[in-house]
């Protein structure tokens, strides 16, 4: 069960972890996880190399392709959309040659996109196939509201005639709501299945024709088909309906029912969702993957989208970890990628009545009725003290101890427990315990999310107006009388969500790394109830991205039933700009785009919409003061319209902190991003312009961001410009941007860190057995003196804190203290004489002709070859705090070797923003101050393991 979000990856760069130091390289490489498959890649062909022969036989004649050691996995034959193979080969093979050989026109790592959670609540199916009918008050359609999709459903516009393709865990059609067949004539209409059920991102898959899917974990697909089309029947389920439900459901699954899916089948998937004729590829899916550089979707989803097919995707569900937490393929410059917004209510809540009639709403995907009359017992009961919520809560263990020893009867009593902040959901004793359900009671608003499914015991959600009704009436329950609820209510109710209408947490933050605007809308996505397999109940609310994108795949359906002739760009561009900003949680500061996008989604002013606005969003990049933009108005309708343009600023963040001092101001204790109050300012050539029938005018805008001290810190500003025409009719433009040059500020954070341990680039001096960088000593400046022994409590070695942001591509090693290389920055006085004491050690050739003794660590943005010592980086921005515990380098080859007593210095090159690797003006670096090592040459080659 989950309340509270966890840490993101980016854990380490805001500045939480930032007294960890890393001992080894090794250490390093185990963090990061390998989603790529080794040796294998899509490789895209030149589409006039060998013409006539297949992609196979076309592919044996590259270089590559002339070894033999290779196998085929996927050969993508259309010359519109993607030509070429995907490979896999016995033996390392370098990427970057790879690309390089004749007749291949780009490739890319094959990698593991993980399969996308089930966030949420469902249940088990005790029916059979035909399903309970749990209509009551509940307002279950509530985010067609939100998404003002009900008014045109009330106008009949359902999205007929458009085919939504589906690439997901597959369908369970069976379902009534989901027509209940497979095939021309059912809604379901066409798919395949790439995977089957066994498929797990790691063997081979078995494809068949038949997308179904009816196990629990594969029900991700049947969730997001439901937001996209479901349709309840009569007298069974909850009355639902989808966005478009009369849309033609294309279902291509990829998923099978665990693990992952390789994104080699997602192409393949990709292409054949336009073969069989799809409007809209819908893509609940993705992997965190910001950089845009190495988007292996890139290609496909362009010629897609020039064929007029539109491509929808999650932005992610890494929301946590803030700025630049994208994913792939959503960021795909053609694609629409789609961040998520909270539900407005809890729509499963069922009545349990007291002996008195009095009535409790508890939120559950379903009825808990299997309970009948059962006595609330509070946990703490049996305690001779006052029961508090520390008690309740399951923090204290004479709660659960009292509890034991009072050997009650489970099968008639129900445990109330609370949910509170500092304690979280410590109930597992309740299991052992033998507790069939909890009541779980809040004394604050809390998301309510439900992430593991199955738990045992159940727990039962109570808001906060059911929560003080339950607690204020067990108080007054006369001493020694049970206070017991029946579970009698079988009729849906729904109870308001505190968090509904806001940016969910979960959503994934853009911009991309290259500073494009993501993602480019929202829509309810958090808490939302839709189809589910049969066997599983029929039923689940879930919360992600995932649910977003269909409900957005559904609006576009609609607008496409009704602009058939409208290009994917201007379709996107309609849904963007008559989106609507929503605020932050409990703010009134209009949420960045960088979180939102254009905003909430309104498909019903998408569709009637008669003014165009363009561009439909600005991603202003890295500068101060940003170019001028221009926006152009035109009025399609058949009156007179006056415009007035307004400026809505939105909410900065920071991905890191400020460095100048340890005051956070990027992330909340709570791990979220901070939203600062640092608006941008825009001025126009005009506020107000009036246009006839058919007249168009541009307008110019100039946006100013705040100037900002901290752009190691990587702030994101944003805002919209908003177009009111005096009908009412709203329009806005988003735009985003980084207030600093990037290429001017360098990928070496430097000159602005005054408080230790923080300094960076540095190095710190530490006692081998006292790595906590905080305890660690200030070297001499110019030259230090570290040592080794097998006496590891007298080691006193060297630690390299050196952080970066937005790089590509790094390289730490050691090279000789006269070294003849002019660095960007120097980590000592190059005037200062030094009588060195050279190593005995080989001097090898070096990187870009600058002598080395060997590496330290180097990373780069793409996986390389096995046996490689450059690790593929994740990391977006870069803390590095790394000891030499082991005084031995790596050649670039690959060899691992100790190294001799002598003076050495530490050289740190890394690729500058948009920078050659080839190039060396195209680094920025920084020469270290001599480090004079003192290495027994007894020293055990196991050492530091072998140390007392
Ligand atoms: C790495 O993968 C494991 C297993 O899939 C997962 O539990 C963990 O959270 C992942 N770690 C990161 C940093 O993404
Ligand atoms: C391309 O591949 C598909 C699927 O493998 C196959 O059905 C089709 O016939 C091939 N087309 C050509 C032109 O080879
Ligand atoms: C409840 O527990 C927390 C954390 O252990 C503690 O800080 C707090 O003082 C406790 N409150 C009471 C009322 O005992
Ligand atoms: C609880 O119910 C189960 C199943 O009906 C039964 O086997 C068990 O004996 C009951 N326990 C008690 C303490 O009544
Ligand atoms: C950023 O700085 C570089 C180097 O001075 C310059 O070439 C580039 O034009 C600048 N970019 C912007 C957007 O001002």
């Amino acid at each position: 069960m989950k309340f509270s979000p966890t840490l993101g990856l980016l854990a380490l760069v805001s500045g939480a972890s930032s007294l960890t130091v890393t001992t080894n390289v090794d250490q390093l490489r185990s963090k990061q996880n390998t989603t790529v498959v080794p040796n294998t890649f899509i490789v895209e062909l030149q589409p006039d190399f060998h013409p006539g022969l297949q992609p196979k036989d076309r592919f044996a004649k590259t270089k590559p392709g002339a070894k033999p050691n290779w196998r085929v996995r996927h050969q993508y034959n259309d010359t519109d959309i993607f030509y070429g193979v995907s490979v896999s080969f016995d033996s390392p093979v370098d990427l970057a040659t790879l690309r390089t050989s004749a007749g291949v026109k780009n490739a890319w790592s094959v990698a593991v996109v993980p399969r996308p959670e089930l966030r949420g609540l469902w249940g088990v199916n005790k029916g059979g196939t035909k399903l309970p009918d749990y209509r009551g008050s509940s307002d279950v359609n509530r985010p067609l509201d939100m998404g003002n999709v009900q008014k045109l459903h009330d106008k009949g516009i359902k999205g007929k005639g458009v085919q939504v393709a589906l690439i997901d865990s597959g369908i369970d059609y069976t379902h009534p709501a989901l027509g209940g067949g497979f095939g021309r004539g059912h809604k379901v209409a066409l798919g395949y299945d790439f995977v089957g059920d066994a498929y797990d991102g790691s063997n081979d898959p078995q494809p068949d024709g038949d997308p179904l899917a009816t196990c629990a974990d594969g029900g991700h697909g049947t969730h997001t088909a439901g937001i996209v089309a479901m349709q309840d029947p009569k007298k069974q389920g909850f009355g639902l309906v989808g966005v478009a439900p009369e849309a033609t459901l294309a279902a291509y699954r990829v998923f099978g029912c665990e693990g992952g899916a390789t994104n080699d089948i997602l192409i393949a998937a990709m292409i054949q969702a336009w073969r069989d004729g799809a409007d809209i590829v819908s893509m609940s899916l993705g992997l965190w993957q910001a950089w845009e550089e190495i988007n292996p979707f890139e290609d496909v989803v362009d010629k897609l989208t020039s064929h007029g097919v539109a491509v929808v995707a999650s932005i992610g569900n890494f929301g946590t970890a803030g700025p630049y937490s994208s994913s792939t393929p959503a960021i795909s410059l053609s694609a629409l990628s789609v961040g998520s917004i909270e539900s407005d209510i809890y729509p499963t809540a069922w009545t349990a009545h007291d002996d008195q009639h009095r009535a409790i709403n508890y939120i559950n995907v379903f009825p808990a009725s299997e309970l009948g009359r059962v006595e609330v017992v509070q946990l703490g009961y049996g305690l001779a003290v006052p029961i508090t919520p520390n008690i309740t809560s399951g923090c204290d263990q004479d709660a659960w101890d009292a509890l034991s020893n009072a050997q009650l009867n489970w099968n008639t009593t129900i445990l109330q427990v609370s949910w509170e902040s500092w304690c979280g959901t410590a109930w597992g004793p309740a299991a052992d315990l033998g507790v069939k359900a909890l009541l779980v009671t809040m004394s604050e608003a809390q998301d309510i999310l439900v992430d593991e499914p199955g738990s045992e015991p159940a727990a039962l959600y109570l808001d906060i107006d059911n929560s003080k009704l339950l607690l204020s009436r067990l108080a007054k329950q006369p001493a020694g009388k049970k206070y017991a609820l029946t579970f009698d209510g079988t009729k849906a109710v729904d109870v308001a969500n505190p968090y509904g209408s806001a940016p969910d947490y979960f959503s994934s933050f853009g911009p991309t790394i290259e500073m494009t605007l993501e993602p480019k809308i929202s829509a309810p996505g958090g808490t939302i109830l839709s189809t589910f397999p049969v066997d599983a109940g029929g039923y689940a609310v879930l919360s992600g991205t995932s649910m977003s994108a269909p409900f957005v795949s559904g609006s576009l359906a609609l607008l496409k039933s009704q602009n058939p002739r409208l290009t994917v760009p201007q379709l996107f561009a309609r849904l963007m700009t008559t989106a609507r900003p929503v605020n932050e949680l409990n703010s009134k500061l209009t949420a960045s785009a960088a979180r939102q996008g254009a905003g909430m989604i309104d498909a019903y002013a998408a569709v009637t919409a008669d003014t165009v606005i363009s561009p439909a969003e600005f991603s202003l990049r890295d500068s101060a003061s940003p170019a001028p933009q221009k926006i152009t108005i035109s009025n399609q309708s058949r009156s007179r319209k006056r415009y007035s343009l307004q400026h809505v600023p939105g909410t900065f963040y920071r991905l890191s902190n400020n460095y100048l001092s340890d005051i956070k101001d990027n992330f909340s204790s709570a791990n979220l991003p901070l939203t600062l109050d640092i608006p941008a300012s825009a001025q126009f050539s005009q506020s107000s312009v009036t246009l006839g029938p058919g007249q168009s005018v541009t307008v110019e805008v100039q946006i100013k961001p705040q100037p900002d001290m901290y752009p190691f810190a990587n702030p994101v500003y944003s805002g919209f410009i908003k177009i009111t025409a005096d009908d009412d009719d709203e329009y806005s433009v988003p735009y985003l941007g980084v207030p600093y040059n990037r290429t001017e500020v360098g990928p070496i954070v430097h000159n602005v860190t005054t408080v230790k341990p923080y300094d960076s680039p540095g190095i710190l001096k530490a006692q081998a057995t006292n790595l906590f960088l905080a305890d660690a000593l200030t070297p001499t400046p110019n030259l230090e003196t570290y040592n080794w022994t097998t006496d590891l409590d007298e080691a006193y070695i060297p630690v390299f804190r050196i952080d970066t942001i937005m790089t590509r591509f790094l390289r730490l090693e050691l090279v000789p203290a006269n070294v003849s290389f002019v660095p960007s920055m120097y980590g000592f006085d190059p005037d200062v004489h030094i009588d060195y004491k050279f190593p005995d050690q080989p001097i090898l050739p070096g990187f870009l002709d600058v002598p080395t003794y060997g590496l330290v660590l180097a990373e780069s943005l793409e996986p390389q070859p096995e046996g490689s010592p450059i690790m593929q980086s994740t990391d977006i921005g870069h803390f590095l705090g790394l000891a030499l515990l082991d005084p031995s380098l790596t050649s670039d080859k690959g060899d691992k070797f100790r190294i001799a007593a002598g003076d050495y210095r530490v050289l740190f090159r890394t690729l500058r923003w948009r920078g050659n690797e080839t190039n060396p003006d195209d680094y920025e670096s920084w020469l270290g101050p001599v480090m004079r090592f003192d290495i027994p040459s007894d020293l055990p080659p196991d050492f530091p393991n072998s140390s007392e």
